[in-house]
């Protein structure tokens, strides 16, 4: 387990030496002038190590106040097709594939494995995009998904990382670097 823990005092946040603050980057399916692009996001609220009994040692990050949830179960090999996000929402892939593409950029796309790294926001809502973006499920198995609009369709605060989704380094940075 990473060690991640910081002690706050007058406002100060000291890190212990060797320690790293730890932030949260993800995937986004945003729109830059009515066209949906992919977009890498540093949540400006990093994680926090937890000394709750049960979660002892464990990184949390409360990433936002979200409104539902709707768990999905995508038939394997099939295509979603372009759509825009009928919300702004978090989308927890976690099981399966999802490779998505854009209209306007034929050049970038990503492929987002279910499982541990698999949650992007998707916020290229009708109002902001066009013609949304295009999700296809290559895998051999069912892709299952948790879509979770946030509260009042709020974006968290995060800056911009740089265009184009994350790169695996990018979210796999809470394991030991051994791994
Ligand atoms: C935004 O879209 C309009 C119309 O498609 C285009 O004329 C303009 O150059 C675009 N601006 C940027 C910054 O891409
Ligand atoms: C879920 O939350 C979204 C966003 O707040 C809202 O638009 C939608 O109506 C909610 N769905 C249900 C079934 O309540
Ligand atoms: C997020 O990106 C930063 C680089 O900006 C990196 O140091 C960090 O490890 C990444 N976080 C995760 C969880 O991978």
């Amino acid at each position: 387990m990473r060690q991640n823990y910081a002690l706050s005092f007058l406002g100060l946040t000291i890190l212990p030496h060797g320690a790293v603050s730890l932030e949260f980057n993800v995937t986004a399916v945003s729109a830059q002038n009515g066209s949906s692009i992919l977009q890498c996001w540093q949540m400006d609220k990093p994680f926090e190590t937890s000394s709750q009994p049960g979660t002892t040692g464990t990184s949390l990050l409360m990433l936002s106040d979200v409104s539902n949830l709707t768990y999905g179960i995508i038939p394997p090999n099939s295509d979603g097709g372009w759509h825009n996000a009928p919300k702004v929402q978090w989308v927890v892939y976690t099981s399966g594939l999802a490779y998505i593409t854009l209209p306007d950029d034929t050049e970038t796309s990503v492929m987002v494995s279910g499982g541990e790294f698999g949650i992007i926001f998707a916020a290229d809502t009708t109002d902001v995009s066009e013609k949304g973006h295009r999700t296809q499920y290559p895998g051999m198995t069912e892709t299952t998904a948790l879509e979770i609009p946030t509260s009042d369709g709020k974006i968290p605060e995060h800056r911009l990382l740089h265009t184009g989704p994350c790169s695996t380094s990018e979210i796999t940075g809470i394991r030991e670097p051994s791994l």
